[in-house]
């Protein structure tokens, strides 16, 4: 027996499971999920079967004749969860289990009517990456196991259900109704994703539809008006997109990322609405990932800078294509900021600065960082510097040609680059990028016209028609370069000359909260403290609540921000906040 997988049971001497069917109701007042799932093996198998599970109840399995199988649920490990062994007696080519879900089922968020932006209906959605499908139905929760499935979800009738997968129909039972979805596409089960919740949807393209809570989506209609151009100068990167729509679902605030690519269906924060497309760089992502991530995937969490670290590159490319070299060198010099500020983070774990990391132990989402983002890009473009773009533009090509639909390691990545690039890899050094701690001294430093004004201000305050004429992103890399504490002046000519508390830019207002609360500018409190309570966006709440909790004078207003705000965040953001709380509780007492 193998495992291949240090955060799944899947065994790579059992069955593999090729689809499965799931019938579903979901009940608000229980907070549970009762189900049905029938998993269909790639052929008729025997003998031992484990699947993966997380707070679930199994109630009863059954073989395709409809004969009952033995089965034992053992002790669930710490967010591994826990094991559920089957005994297939005869040969069968499917199963059955009949199950429901935990009202802590870790995929589920379920927000009460006051929670979302309507006020009247309640709303549920689910975040799978990267392990929490197990939480929902009992599959083999790795993404080397690829699964097509159909759906069948029963909701109240007030509701509207919608998936990641392809519409085919529902049946509406006076209160109930039921959604019929089917995904003709083999997933990784991460992908697999569903919300429900009072929506409604705008036309944006042929392949590209908008949903959200009805008060928002007009906003989200105009915010990504632009999305069908995105996909053709996508395509013309990286070749076809293979999975007929990509529609979004715009996520009530506390969506805990500001994206997530589920197939057919990207999920996006809405902080993404500044109301002037200042963040579509998001959706660039997302969409990226409809190559790079969900057609060629990670085979588990240690190989996931090959998601990640290649999005980041087909993301900035997209970028390059549609706005010009100069903005996607920037926000590579962003990236490059928020890399050095990650691997910092992680100074009393560098092992977690690796690119390949060994997660033996390790809870997936407790390590997520930015770092496999970023220093995956990195070590690409040192790449395609050592080759040239077109010779690096034709290997990606075969990369994804050769992967597609399948889920690779880091050395099978490495063999094909060798294949195709042959000495790529020692003239970058790959080992030290892939096996060594922190960035490789040679990484490439972005350069662009933009990024040298930025810098020759040396922090120093802009002029008032300069900062007017800046983009989001210059206005984001410009905080960064600021160094901290900064003076008081600069802080109140930032805040009074150029209204950055009034921003509706989400990373710019951010990336200026932080600063002043870094350079004890204590105005800005409110503001910060109204950010933490509008959004549940990690990527917000983790610096706020840094700055706030670092300050003796603001520390317990953090802590009383986060009892007051705990119960509407997603349980992923609460565990942030409660480790960046902890830290700076500890740093006190010493
Ligand atoms: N797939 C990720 C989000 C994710 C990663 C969820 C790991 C759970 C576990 C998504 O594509 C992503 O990277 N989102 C970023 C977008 C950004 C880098 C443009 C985010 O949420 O900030
Ligand atoms: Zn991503």
């Amino acid at each position: 027996m193998a495992r291949r997988d240090p955060h799944s049971y899947a065994d790579d001497a059992q069955v593999e499971t090729a689809s499965f069917a799931l019938t579903a109701s979901v009940d608000f007042a229980t907070r549970t999920i009762t189900g049905e799932v029938t998993l269909t093996f790639k052929a008729p198998g025997r003998g031992p079967l484990d699947l993966d599970t997380r707070d679930l109840t199994i109630e009863r399995v059954v073989d395709a004749t409809g004969r009952v199988l033995p089965f034992v649920l053992h002790p669930p490990e710490a967010y591994v969860g826990a094991r559920l062994a089957i005994e297939l007696t005869d040969a069968t080519p499917s199963i059955t289990i009949r199950y429901h879900t935990s009202p802590e089922a870790s995929a589920l968020q379920w927000l009460t009517p006051a929670q979302t932006r309507g006020g009247v209906q309640p709303y549920l959605f689910s975040q799978c990456q990267a392990i929490h499908t197990r939480s929902l139905v009992p599959v083999q929760d790795t993404p080397r196991l690829r699964v097509r499935y159909t759906a069948a979800l029963t909701v109240p009738s007030e509701l509207v259900a919608v998936m990641a997968a392809a519409d085919r129909g529902k049946t509406v039972d006076g209160a109930r109704t039921t959604y019929r979805f089917e995904m003709p596409q083999a997933i990784p089960p991460y992908l697999f994703a569903f919300a429900v919740g009072d929506l409604a949807s705008r036309e944006l393209s042929a392949r590209c539809r908008v949903w959200a809570e009805p008060a928002v989506v007009d906003a989200a209609a105009y915010e990504f008006a632009d999305v069908e151009a995105m996909i053709t100068a996508a395509e013309a990167l990286f070749g076809p997109y293979d999975w007929e729509r990509f529609d979004i679902l715009t996520m009530p605030p506390s969506f805990p990322y500001g994206g997530m690519e589920n197939p057919r269906l990207t999920f996006l924060t809405p902080t993404l609405l500044a109301g002037d497309r200042s963040l579509v760089s998001v959706v660039a992502h997302e969409l990226a990932h409809s190559w790079t991530g969900n057609l060629v995937t990670n085979a588990n969490a240690e190989h996931f800078w090959l998601n990640e670290g290649f999005t980041m590159y087909a993301e900035r490319r997209i970028t390059e294509a549609l706005d010009g070299a100069d903005l996607a060198s920037l926000s590579a010099a962003l990236g490059r900021r928020e890399l050095d500020e990650s691997i910092a983070r992680f100074a009393d774990r560098p092992a977690m600065t690796k690119l390949r990391t060994h997660l033996e132990g390790i809870d997936p989402d407790e390590c997520y960082s930015l770092i496999p983002y970023e220093k995956g890009y990195f070590f690409l473009c040192a790449i395609e510097a050592h080759v040239g773009r077109p010779a690096f533009s034709a290997w990606l090509r075969t990369y994804l040609d050769t992967f597609r639909f399948g889920a690779i390691t880091t050395e099978d990545f490495e063999a094909h680059l060798e294949a195709g690039l042959p000495g790529a890899l020692a003239a970058v050094d790959a080992r030290q990028w892939i096996d060594g701690e922190g960035i490789p001294a040679s990484a490439a430093a972005p350069r662009s016209s933009k990024l040298d004004a930025i810098e020759a201000l040396a922090g120093g305050v802009p002029a008032r028609d300069v900062g007017e004429a800046w983009s989001a992103t210059e206005w984001s890399l410009y905080l960064e370069t600021v160094p901290r504490p900064a003076a008081e002046a600069t802080c109140r000519a930032l805040a009074d000359d150029h209204g950055l508390t009034a921003s509706h830019n989400y990373d710019v207002l951010v990336g200026w909260l932080t600063l002043a609360l870094q350079s004890g500018y204590l105005a800005v409190v409110p503001r910060a403290l109204q950010v933490v309570a509008d959004v549940g966006r990690m990527k917000y709440l983790r610096p706020l609540y840094t700055a706030l909790a670092a300050d003796p004078r603001t520390r317990d207003q953090a802590i009383a921000a986060y009892a007051q705000h705990r119960d509407a965040y997603h349980p992923i953001a609460r565990s942030m906040v409660e480790s960046v709380l902890a830290k700076n509780a500890s740093s006190a007492s010493q």
